[in-house]
């Protein structure tokens, strides 16, 4: 069974915890999009692992974890976290890890103009500073330097040449930053191609392969439905596609080998970085929650914003993604509350819209249109099963499941693989 796990909010809605637990099951477990702007936690043992690039299923043996070519890979980022890794004493070597010859490179500069179009542009979104964006911008205009060429000496040295020609004027003349030198990159770069060379490998064959053979595939989605490129809240948007429809293009397996697709979202809902947020909290709940959910992002720190669940947005990437099954994540986050609001449509200029609304105005300013449920007021994270979590709990995650339109199957109330209940009708 091939599997595909996506974020259905803004991301960081626990898929690390999912696909750590999916994974048991699995022999490929492959990211198809993003770089190290993700940050997938999972806890096992006792001990807390955050992963940016590497697949959260490294800690498994016998699995191999796929980087696929829809990827951004920075080599410095990619081998400190193989360092981090090892240090657990877990194994990470071309038996368990592959890296697509098609992946593009993240480089220095690419860092810098992330961060400096932030400071100086009009137009902040707020992002991880990664060099993300202006990875992907390369790889559209073609001039991207991908794995490949990064371990073909003439051919790096010659693109990357030519990069620097055009970027070095920009950072000159745009920017008043200083330039880069090509000796130092180039120096820098080829000591990252002999560390990671072993991991080199036609994903796309490996994968195909793999699917013939029977061998099951777990694809883990980073970022989120609404930070996708093309059906997020652009411009406060990733630079890739985080929907299920994005792992064919960035791993080159087709769709119909695909199963089941699984969307991960929090019992309400976070954001990190600029744009609009409909059912974002204004009162003193922002702090209670934010504390509770310990909402500070696993790759920049920064506090997340907090607000309700928002049914419309859910049932938008439901369909998007072709979403079957839901997990719920940090149920237990709500249990002190004594009321609980779920948006089930938004209004703007007197008008009620049920669909995610694609005009930026209407996003930015709709109100949310809410219907309360009594909260549960009482602690959930020793529950064993689904029946025995308390009524009100189980109304709210029934109507839920209602009002979005998919099976919940996962239910988290704690963030050890452990406190996840298993829904079964
Ligand atoms: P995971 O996989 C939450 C957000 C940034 C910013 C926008 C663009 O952990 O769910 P970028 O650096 O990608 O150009 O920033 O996207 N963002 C995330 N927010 N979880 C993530 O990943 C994110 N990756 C990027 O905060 O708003
Ligand atoms: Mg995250």
């Amino acid at each position: 069974m091939n599997i595909a796990i996506v974020g259905a909010q803004w991301g960081d809605e626990g898929k690390g915890k999912i696909i750590d637990i999916l994974s048991k099951d699995s022999d490929f477990i492959v990211r198809y999009q993003g770089g190290n702007n993700a940050g997938h936690t999972v806890v096992v043992g006792g001990k807390r692992y955050i992963f940016h690039l590497i697949p959260s299923a490294i800690l498994r043996s016998n699995k191999t974890c796929v980087i696929g070519n829809g990827v951004v890979v920075d080599p410095k980022a990619l081998l400190e976290e193989i360092e981090v890794v090892r240090k657990q004493r877990i194994k990470v070597d071309k038996t368990n890890l592959k890296i697509s010859l098609n992946s593009h490179i993240v480089f220095p500069y690419h860092r810098v103009l992330d961060k400096l179009r932030e400071e100086k542009g009009t137009n902040k979104i707020g992002t991880t500073g990664r060099g993300i964006g202006p990875c992907y911008s390369d790889k559209v205009s073609r001039n991207g330097i991908r794995f490949a060429d990064l371990l073909n000496p003439a051919v790096f040295r010659l693109k990357l040449k030519d990069n620097l020609k055009e970027k070095n004027e920009i950072f000159n003349k745009v920017y008043h930053f200083k330039t880069f030198s090509f000796q130092d990159i180039y120096k820098e770069y080829s000591g990252y191609a002999r560390q990671l060379k072993e991991f080199a490998c036609d994903t796309a064959l490996l994968l195909n392969k793999a699917a013939k053979n029977g061998k099951s595939i777990l694809f883990e989605g980073a970022q989120g439905t609404f930070l996708d490129l093309d059906f997020g809240t652009y411009p406060y948007v990733t630079s890739s596609n985080s929907i299920s429809g994005g792992l064919c293009v960035g791993t080159g397996v087709s769709p119909d080998k695909i199963d089941k697709v699984i969307g991960v979202v929090k019992a309400y809902t976070t954001r990190v970085g600029e744009g609009p947020f409909p059912t974002e909290f204004t009162s003193g709940l922002m702090d209670k929650i934010r504390q509770k959910g310990m909402e500070y992002g696993a790759t920049t720190g920064r506090p997340r914003r907090c607000g309700w669940f928002d049914a419309v947005m859910v049932r938008y990437a439901i369909t998007i993604n072709g979403i079957s099954e839901l997990a719920v994540m940090k149920l237990d986050v709500l249990d002190n509350l004594k009321t609980i609001k779920i948006c089930t449509a938004y209004k703007f200029k007197g008008k009620v819209c049920k669909d995610f609304p694609l005009d930026y105005e209407v996003m930015q300013k709709a109100t949310p249109i809410y219907e309360e449920h009594p909260g549960w007021q009482e602690p959930i994270a020793k529950v064993a099963t689904y029946r025995l979590l308390p009524l009100n709990a189980r109304k709210y995650i029934e109507r839920l499941e209602k009002i979005s339109g998919a099976n919940i199957r996962y239910v988290s109330i704690g963030s050890k693989r452990e406190d996840t209940l298993l829904r079964t009708k």
